[in-house]
């Protein structure tokens, strides 16, 4: 094991916070309430999912209230500056309450872990541990570290991290970030019905402007063997739909018993798995997305018709300063190919604005490219300098955030026009909704009266559109079919024909996110 899965404490490092005369019983006597703040992208939804699977395999029970909560985590995100003041803001409020209470444990574990490390100490002396995306495993350890050192009366200043990309061989800094994929219990997903499931983690792909190659490490993909008893876990819990997850998932490649597995070869796999009724994937990479993989979810019904694959900027030359790696013209290639084999099939992408040598007429081709390519959403984020990335190092930040937000708003402008007319195809239509549960706004009327009957339903079509009906909530977990009569740019409405068929007819309502 390299040194960096044993935990290094820096008490002698860094200026301890005195904590006052504590009991002896400190580390057995405190509550078992575990509040949890999540932030950022899908692999840390997941990773704070298996953490408190874990915790609650030790008596910790989950709580809204983090006033009430003796056990507090942050699943951090770097990707952009906005999410790490987010987070330290969260902190600067805990200040005063960690002192009052002794008993309070601060972890702060995810991306910005890894990247800040002991910086996190200093701007956020009452924090206990910090653990980095490669050492989940060693959450409730260093729990517990932190409530002996509490009993001791000294402040815990526990780091447990993996290596930097220049830290060491490839090898060992590889091994610093391991996978963490326990096998799991339902509590945190977004539906009883939907689950998460690892395949890589980390990134090789240096995207001039991302952190996440520092922050995830290598790429790596985990066996085919694990991810199929994971599934096959999922469905036993009643799990229809499984999102397989990685930063370029379609880049997948693992050799098990000297055959070579890529993403298509997966799907298949997947496919066999009774009671999985769907199976998506996030984040493709416009390069990997090979002619195979788009065969494979051609020819397997239970692959939805949808694909997260982000162009991140209509100007060849804005991609280069980017180091994407393709020009507009290759994904364009991709796009046709995508439309030959798979008819129908959704497409959304990410796009950056003001990224560093983005002109006026550069940001011209990236609206452009929405209008082209009618993507059916696009995440649209503004530039944020991510210190130690290339582009941090090469190019200034140049561009104003006055501009960045305009740009912002036209893109967001575009393509809610192209989704919205893109919606109105499917009016008169039929589609296969998979339904989710109540709608947010329909679980607060139930609330209310809870005697209510048919109430507003949401789920996701095959091609990932997002559908509301009226149903019973015995619906859910189920596929129904939809028609729609109406659209906004992001939502269908229809009324409900008929379903195919019914799972958990007793279970109780699911409260969607
Ligand atoms: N692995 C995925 C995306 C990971 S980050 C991919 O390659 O597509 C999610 C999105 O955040 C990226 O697609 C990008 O659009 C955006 N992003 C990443 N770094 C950023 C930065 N420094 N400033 C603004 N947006 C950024
Ligand atoms: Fe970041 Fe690029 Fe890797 Fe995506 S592919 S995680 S944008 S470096
Ligand atoms: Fe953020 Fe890390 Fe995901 S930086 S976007 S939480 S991989």
């Amino acid at each position: 094991m390299p040194h960096v899965n044993k935990t290094t404490n820096l008490d002698a490092e860094i200026s301890s916070t005195d904590l006052g005369e504590l009991p002896a019983d400190v580390v057995t006597d405190h509550n078992h309430k575990l509040y949890i703040e999540t932030v950022g992208c899908q692999m840390n939804m997941l990773d704070s999912e298996l953490v408190v699977a874990d915790l609650r395999k030790r008596g910790y029970e989950l709580t809204q209230n983090i006033k009430e909560a003796e056990t507090i985590l942050f699943n951090t995100c770097s990707v952009r500056e906005h999410a790490e003041h987010k987070i330290y803001s969260s902190l600067g409020r805990l200040r005063y309450g960690s002192r009052k209470n002794p008993r309070k444990v601060i972890g702060v574990m995810g991306c910005m872990a890894q990247k800040d490390q002991k910086l996190i100490f200093q701007k956020a002396p009452q924090v206990d541990f910090v653990v980095g995306t490669g050492q989940l495993a060693q959450v409730s350890e260093l729990i517990e570290k932190a409530r002996i050192h509490h009993s001791k009366n000294e402040r815990s200043r526990e780091l447990a991290v993996g290596l930097g990309r220049k830290d060491g061989k490839h090898a060992e800094i590889t091994n610093s970030f391991q996978s963490y994929d326990p096998l799991r219990d339902p509590e945190m997903r977004p539906s009883p019905y939907q689950a998460f499931v690892r395949i890589m983690i980390g990134c090789d792909k240096f995207c001039s402007y991302c952190v996440v190659p520092s922050t995830r490490g290598p790429e790596q993909s985990r066996s085919p063997r694990e991810i199929i008893s994971e599934v096959k876990v999922l469905s036993n819990q009643g799990v229809k739909e499984v999102t397989l997850l990685g930063q370029t998932v379609n880049s997948y490649k693992h050799t098990q018993d000297g055959k070579l597995f890529r993403l298509s070869d997966l799907l298949y796999l997947i496919h066999d798995i009774e009671g999985i009724d769907r199976i998506k994937f996030v984040t493709s990479y416009p390069k990997d997305m090979t002619t195979d993989l788009l065969e494979a979810i051609r020819d397997l019904p239970k692959a939805t018709r949808y694909l997260h694959v982000p162009l991140q900027h209509g100007c060849n030359d804005v991609l280069k300063y980017m180091k994407r790696g393709y020009t507009v013209e290759d994904y364009r290639e991709m796009m046709q190919r995508i439309n030959e084999i798979l008819p129908g099939c959704s497409v959304s992408s990410d796009f950056i604005v003001g990224h560093p040598g983005e002109t006026e007429e550069s940001h011209q081709k990236s609206l452009e490219s929405i209008r082209e390519f009618r993507f059916k959403n696009s995440f649209i984020f503004k530039y944020s300098e991510r210190p130690g990335t290339k582009a941090a190092e090469r190019f200034p930040d140049e561009i104003s955030d006055k501009i960045k937000k305009r740009r912002n708003n036209e893109m967001l402008k575009v393509q809610n026009e192209i989704s919205e007319e893109d919606n109105a195809e499917f009016i008169g239509k039929q589609l296969a909704v998979l339904v989710e549960g109540p709608s947010k706004s329909a679980q607060k009327a139930v609330d209310a009266s809870s005697d209510t009957l048919a109430e507003q339903l949401v789920g996701r079509s095959n091609c990932d559109r997002i559908v509301v009906f009226d149903g019973s909530s015995r619906l859910a977990g189920s596929i129904a079919h939809v028609e729609i009569f109406d659209v906004t740019p992001t939502t269908l409405i229809g009324s409900i024909v008929t379903k195919e068929y019914q799972h958990n007819p007793g279970s109780s309502l699911p409260i969607l996110q």
